[in-house]
């Protein structure tokens, strides 16, 4: 979908909580979707690993497609790769509707921002924790979405970092920066979720949170209770 549909549904659904689907059963994929739908989730985080810039391997572009073809949430891409610029093309393609992608991976981040634009999806920057917010700040007029990460990229169920907080209020208070959404991501549970949200975090990554509960629907009311929102029946 065009960026602006994708980020009017995004802005509409905040608080958001986006499932992250790297835990998820992907030999009952259509499944998991269908039971991600049913407990009225908004949109899909889908991380991408290649094993070079996080010591880790997950899925691409193939999976990207196959979980576009099961639903019309939007599907928000997070690149944890080196050299994401030569793959933007290939996921805007396959289905994305927002990428982000690690200042970390690249030289420059604007060359990178000005591709995910030129597709027509939504895009925004990536930070791990030990990341200055200070050298993304001139090109936050390319930025949809802000990704702070809140466990060095990599791995599920790792423990919540409380000190990248205030990479959020730095970016508010930035030239171009009231508009952007903010994103965290790692670490999300009900103890994490209330912090994060008072730091006026509009989109919440969750794996551990959801996929290693029973009943996902119980798992996503839990995290919307503690930000003060409920969840529409479907
Ligand atoms: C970590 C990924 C996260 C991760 C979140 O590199 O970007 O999206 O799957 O999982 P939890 O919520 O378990 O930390
Ligand atoms: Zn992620």
């Amino acid at each position: 979908m065009s960026r602006e549909k994708t980020l009017e549904i995004l802005r509409e659904a905040t608080p958001a909580i986006l499932p992250s689907l790297l835990l998820c059963d992907f030999g009952n994929l259509e499944r998991e979707i269908e039971k991600l739908h049913e407990a009225g989730f908004k949109s899909l985080h889908l991380d991408v690993m290649d094993g070079v810039f996080v010591p880790n391997f997950s899925y691409g572009i193939t999976i990207v497609e196959a979980v576009r073809k099961l639903t019309d949430m939007p599907l928000d891409v997070h690149l944890m790769m080196v050299e994401p610029q030569k793959y933007v093309q290939q996921f805007a393609s396959a289905g994305a509707d927002l990428i982000t992608f690690h200042a970390e991976a690249v030289d420059d981040t604007r060359p990178v921002l000005e591709a995910i634009r030129e597709t027509g999806i939504a895009g925004g920057i990536a930070l791990n924790p030990g990341t200055d917010v200070s050298m993304i700040e001139n090109d936050l007029d390319l930025c949809d979405v802000f990704l702070v990460m809140s466990v060095n990229a990599g791995f599920g169920g790792q423990s919540f970092i409380e000190s990248v907080l205030e990479k959020f209020s730095h970016i508010r208070n930035a030239p171009n920066g009231d508009r952007i959404l903010l994103e965290i991501d790692g670490g999300i549970n009900t103890d994490t979720i209330g912090q994060a949200h008072a730091m006026g975090v509009d989109l919440f990554v969750a794996g551990s949170a959801i996929f290693r509960q029973p009943d996902y629907r119980a798992a996503h009311d839990r995290l919307l209770e503690q930000v003060g929102a409920s969840n529409e029946r479907v």
